[in-house]
């Protein structure tokens, strides 16, 4: 009998433990995005196109940013059968703007963009345009994708790019509602290869500023990434001939010259070991490395300024 009584009494014991640890609250653990350039941005109505940006974000490793309607979307609403029902109506008006409730924080910090979202009647959803429309995107690199029963993406392209004319707009992917994990992040890997070939982007900081500049497909090119992956380059650049800005790499990169007549923010290799940021025109016999994205002659003269400047050259 008082075996049976030790016997209850650890059992009740054991389980009050066992119950006061599951009621501990969970260490709350978040974990920072490694690569804080790329968002991975979506709006998804019944989960799938949510399923596919999270395979995404987490194969990256970056943020996600789910763009919610200011107005929800009822199951009544999504009634594609009924002519009248909200969504036939806004898909049908080329003007129709629904509101989203949200944008994200600090949306210039952003360089890429993966964008999802579900094919509704044969195009994107209009609160994408919304949302394309109140972000400033200049520049910026937008992958797109959608989910759908059998209808391609490239439907819906057009009135995307016109939404964001000023992005630089990758040709974008389907995937089927059930679509298969290692499908998405081969699509991804494929996506991010482009910039290890070339086609990257690479920063420039002077006096305070920071440019944006995309780099050429070339060994050139190329064995400055992988030097810039080692870590940031500085230099000294002087003025030469009134139409660049010049200083010593401090080390030789593989030669692609060709006979080039440059424009203002073109980047040049000199002599396999000088770096050039042209602001005027000159032709000559070097490498293209890269082009400053977007920007005018005098915008540039005035952040390069008179004279000898420090120059940062950045991945970051
Ligand atoms: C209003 C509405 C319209 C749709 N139109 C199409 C269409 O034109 N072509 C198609 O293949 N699928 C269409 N579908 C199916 C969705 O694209 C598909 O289920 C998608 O994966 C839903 O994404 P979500 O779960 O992220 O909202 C439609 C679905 C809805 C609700």
């Amino acid at each position: 009998m008082k075996k049976l009584l030790l016997i209850c009494v650890l059992s009740i014991l054991i389980f009050a433990m066992t119950a006061c640890s599951t009621q501990q609250p969970e260490p709350s653990v978040t974990t920072p995005p490694s690569d804080e350039n790329t968002l991975v941005a979506y709006f998804s109505c019944t989960g799938n196109t949510e399923k596919v940006a999270e395979v995404i974000a987490e194969h990256i490793g970056c943020a996600t940013f789910e763009i919610v309607p200011e107005q929800p979307y009822a199951d009544s609403d999504l009634d594609y059968t009924d002519s009248n029902s909200r969504v036939c109506k806004e898909q049908s008006d080329a003007l129709a703007r629904p509101a989203v409730s949200n944008l994200p924080e600090n949306a210039h910090q952003y360089d890429t963009v993966f964008l999802g979202y579900p094919v509704w009647l044969g195009k994107a959803p209009r609160i994408i345009l919304t949302f394309l429309e109140r972000l400033d995107l200049n520049g910026k690199r937008i992958i797109p994708f959608c989910t759908s029963g059998s209808t391609g993406i490239t439907g819906s392209l057009e009135e995307l790019h016109s939404s964001a004319a000023n992005a630089r707009w990758e040709d974008g992917t389907r995937f089927g509602q059930n679509f298969i994990q290692t499908d998405v992040t081969d699509w991804v890997d494929e996506m991010l290869a482009i910039n290890d070939k070339g086609g990257y982007t690479m920063y420039i900081y002077v006096n305070g500023t920071r440019l944006t500049a995309t780099m050429e497909d070339n060994s050139s090119a190329a064995a400055l990434k992988e030097k810039l992956q080692q870590s940031d380059i500085t230099v000294n650049m002087s003025d030469y001939g009134n139409f660049e800005k010049v200083g010593n790499l401090g080390f030789s990169l593989p030669r692609n010259d060709e006979s080039v007549t440059t424009a203002a923010g073109d980047i040049i290799l000199y002599q396999g070991n000088q770096i050039t940021i042209y602001y005027d025109t000159n032709t000559w016999n070097f490498t293209r490395l890269g082009k400053i994205d977007n920007i005018t002659q005098s915008q540039l003269t005035d952040i390069l300024g008179q004279g000898n400047v420090t120059v940062r050259f950045s991945l970051n």
